[in-house]
């Protein structure tokens, strides 16, 4: 009985993932994915306040005008800017625009359109340090966005000491911490932070050979010269000129000015004010880490049976796979796991993986692997004797197991069974890597769109704290029950 339960719900998760996959190979054939890095304002980013989840920007009006006049629906999805060639060859999307210069480097894994904006590189500092041009920074640490032509660019500079981070607002808190000298950004982009945030200055430096945005297609792409021709008309009739005014002139939030308060209370204070506004859009956040954290863990623990089953089994191959499978899932890193089971999936299978359930799948994978040592080592902890007496008496395995062992096994695990739903709970974290919007995702956003750094992420630290705090009450709660039941 329990075992067709099992076999039923398996069933119903497979024909699932099938259907979806269905369903959205369906709607793909329509639909264009534009893969960006919404920290760049005012190209790409989020106004969480005001628009909610929703990518926008000078580059997101360009894709939408011209999807619009092809006649096709448009999928924006965000990642880290060095995800995006890697996803455009993934095939995890059909085109990129995230202000990206189209360099000899690149050309030579993706196909661009022709130019369609020239921006100018800039130095941003603290105010009074001095660093105007290229020549200033030398024997400094200057940092970049990792993957962006200004790395090129400052790699040619004699002497500096090279920091390459993940998001500009990175690069834009360690000047404010003084850890690096100086940063290299986009004179568009520096335009806003500057405005944000008194203490910094910015002045822009001679562009090198290669600068301005193209849109990146993966190679071969039939797309190339649709969107030129749209691109060409959009230059022509104004348009363009139009949504750079649009966003480049944009009111910029500035910071409250501070006059009469000493110099580091502007540097050092905290102001939770600021999130405020985007609590909604944070708070959602704790429906997707929790419904990823309970869908792992539920996966993973019934993968977890069916391996610690494998491995106590007298048939080899199935103890050998289970063996070798345990040692690789727990032997490699998560993060690594999951970067591949997302962007690999797509080149190897065709099936375009959302993150969600990239996630899902490596998590559950990889909980299991530990699972099912602690399911193992309880089952053998459960007396011999009990199972030679079950034995004797003629009960068949399958029963036995089920109605005998495993139920006493999962009670003394309990305790283990909850510390692993506590580490997925914020590991789950990770998946923001991969653009998942979880809770500590939808943080990182918030404070690149409002130009702070810690309240986000000191905010969602404590709602993870919560979550992990109930977490363990109910465990505690349960585990009296069963102890009291029996
Ligand atoms: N234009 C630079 C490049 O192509 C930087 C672009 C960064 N874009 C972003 N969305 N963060 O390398």
């Amino acid at each position: 009985m329990k075992r067709l339960k099992l076999k039923s719900m398996l069933a119903a998760i497979a024909i699932a993932f099938c259907l979806i996959a269905i369903a959205s190979y369906a709607q793909a054939n329509k639909t264009l994915t534009l893969a960006t890095s919404p920290d760049y304002p005012p190209y790409e980013f989020k106004d969480t306040a005001v628009s909610g989840n929703e990518i926008i920007g000078f580059d997101i009006d360009i894709a939408k005008y011209i999807t619009k006049e092809l006649g096709y629906e448009l999928k924006v999805v965000g990642m880290d800017f060095n995800g995006l060639i890697p996803a455009l060859q993934a095939g995890r999307a059909d085109f990129v625009m995230a202000g990206m210069t189209p360099t000899a480097e690149r050309k030579k894994n993706v196909d661009f359109s022709d130019l369609y904006y020239e921006a100018q590189n800039t130095i941003v500092a603290n105010k009074g340090s001095n660093l105007t041009k290229a020549e200033d920074l030398a024997g400094k640490k200057v940092g970049v966005q990792l993957g962006s032509i200004q790395q090129e660019a400052v790699k040619k500079m004699p002497g500096v000491q090279l920091a390459a981070l993940n998001r500009i607002p990175d690069i834009i808190q360690e000047i404010k911490s003084n850890r690096i000298a100086a940063g290299v950004i986009e004179d568009t982009v520096a335009t806003g932070y500057a405005a944000a945030n008194p203490d910094l200055e910015f002045n822009t430096i001679p562009n090198t050979e290669e600068s301005g945005s193209a849109i990146a297609f993966p190679k071969g792409s039939r797309l190339v010269p649709e969107f030129n021709r749209v691109l060409q008309q959009m230059k022509a009739s104004g348009q363009i000129k139009e949504l750079a005014t649009k966003w480049f002139s944009r009111p910029i939030p500035q910071e409250p000015a501070q006059a009469n308060q000493p110099a580091v209370a502007s540097k050092f204070g905290l102001d939770f004010g600021k999130i405020l506004p985007s609590l909604p859009y944070i708070l959602s956040g704790i429906w997707v880490t929790l419904t990823f954290t309970l869908l792992s863990a539920f996966l993973g623990f019934i993968w977890g049976i069916v391996l610690s089953l494998f491995k106590i089994s007298s048939i080899k191959p199935l103890f050998w796979f289970a063996t070798a499978y345990t040692s690789i899932f727990r032997g490699t890193p998560l993060i690594l796991q999951l970067t591949l089971v997302y962007f690999a999936t797509p080149q190897l299978t065709g099936y375009n993986i959302s993150a969600l359930q990239a996630g899902v799948i490596t998590f559950f994978l990889n909980s299991g692997a530990y699972i099912s040592e602690t399911i193992r080592a309880g089952i053998q902890a459960v007396d011999k004797g009990q199972k030679e007496a079950a034995e004797s008496l003629g009960v068949p395995y399958k029963l036995m197991m089920g109605d005998i062992i495993l139920p006493q096994a999962l009670k003394n695990i309990l305790p283990a069974l909850v510390n692993e739903s506590i580490a997925l709970l914020k590991d789950s974290a990770l998946v923001s890597v991969i653009g998942v919007e979880d809770l500590l995702r939808r943080g990182t956003i918030v404070g690149a769109e409002k130009y702070i750094y810690f309240e986000p992420l000191i905010f969602v630290g404590v709602i993870y704290y919560l979550m992990v705090l109930s977490l363990t009450w109910g465990a505690n709660v349960l585990e009296r029950r069963l102890q009291t039941s029996s």
